[in-house]
């Protein structure tokens, strides 16, 4: 199973408790934590978070300082939760064009849990749908010139083409749209919206999208099967 998380909500919830944004992704990161080892307790697959988007660059300097900061310094300092609980991290977007200490630290994270075997955890950072076709379309182009590029294509050169696709979306925070997750592999993702504010998520938003899942007919285009 692979469950992707737009994880949306983190200045919301700051700001009904009066505190900066930060604070806000501060808890975002510790939800993450328990969200994710839940979803490795209960035997998922794989887990696709959000965690910065191609768009949020449009910040003030200041949340999009506070973001790196958290990725070159926090992320890493947590690796033995991770390797604890065999859980492997990788990354999807283009994380060429961050801070060189926000690269070491997120190279840190992928390099310690290579080896884990659990579930995995695939980062989002620098990530936009669109970015990552478009990056998937050049690299068709160079290998094959003059030639027609298929779907297939694409598929085989998304940033990690060897995961299968989403089977269901989720976004937190009421918000009822994708905002450029995803945008290939999501084409037969179930979705859903779920109210709560990205750090008051717990185990039970977890449970529901697992049984709202079971409920969904998934049909990929064709006829439902008795
Ligand atoms: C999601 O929370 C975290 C990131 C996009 C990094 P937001 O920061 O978008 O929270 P809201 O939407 O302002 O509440
Ligand atoms: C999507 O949330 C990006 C992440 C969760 C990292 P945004 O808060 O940036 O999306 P919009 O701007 O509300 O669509
Ligand atoms: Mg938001």
């Amino acid at each position: 199973m692979h469950i992707g998380l737009i994880m949306d909500g983190n200045g919301s919830w700051a700001a009904k408790r009066s505190l900066p944004r930060a604070a806000g992704h501060l808890e975002g990161l510790k939800v993450c934590k328990r969200i994710v080892k839940y979803a490795s307790q209960l035997g998922i697959e794989y887990l696709t978070l959000y965690v910065f988007s191609t768009e949020n660059w449009k910040r003030p300097d200041q949340e999009v300082g506070y973001l790196m900061n958290l990725l070159a310094k926090k992320l890493p300092g947590e690796m033995d939760f991770y390797v604890q609980n065999n859980i492997r991290i990788r990354v999807r977007g283009d994380i060429s064009s961050l801070p060189e200490d926000a690269q070491k630290g997120i190279q840190y994270t992928l390099d310690k849990t290579a080896s884990c075997t659990g579930t995995t955890v695939v980062l989002c950072i620098n990530y936009g749908g669109q970015d990552e076709i478009s990056r998937a379309a050049t690299r068709c182009a160079l290998e094959k010139p003059n030639a027609k590029i298929t779907v297939e294509d694409i598929s085989a050169h998304l940033d990690n083409p060897d995961i299968p696709a989403p089977d269901m979306i989720a976004r937190s925070a009421g918000e009822h749209r994708l905002s450029n997750f995803m945008l290939w592999d999501s084409a037969y993702a179930e979705f859903l919206s779920i109210e709560a504010l990205w750090p008051d998520w717990d185990k039970k938003e977890i449970d529901l999208i697992i049984e709202e899942l079971g409920k969904r007919t998934r049909k990929f285009g064709g006829l439902a099967h008795a």
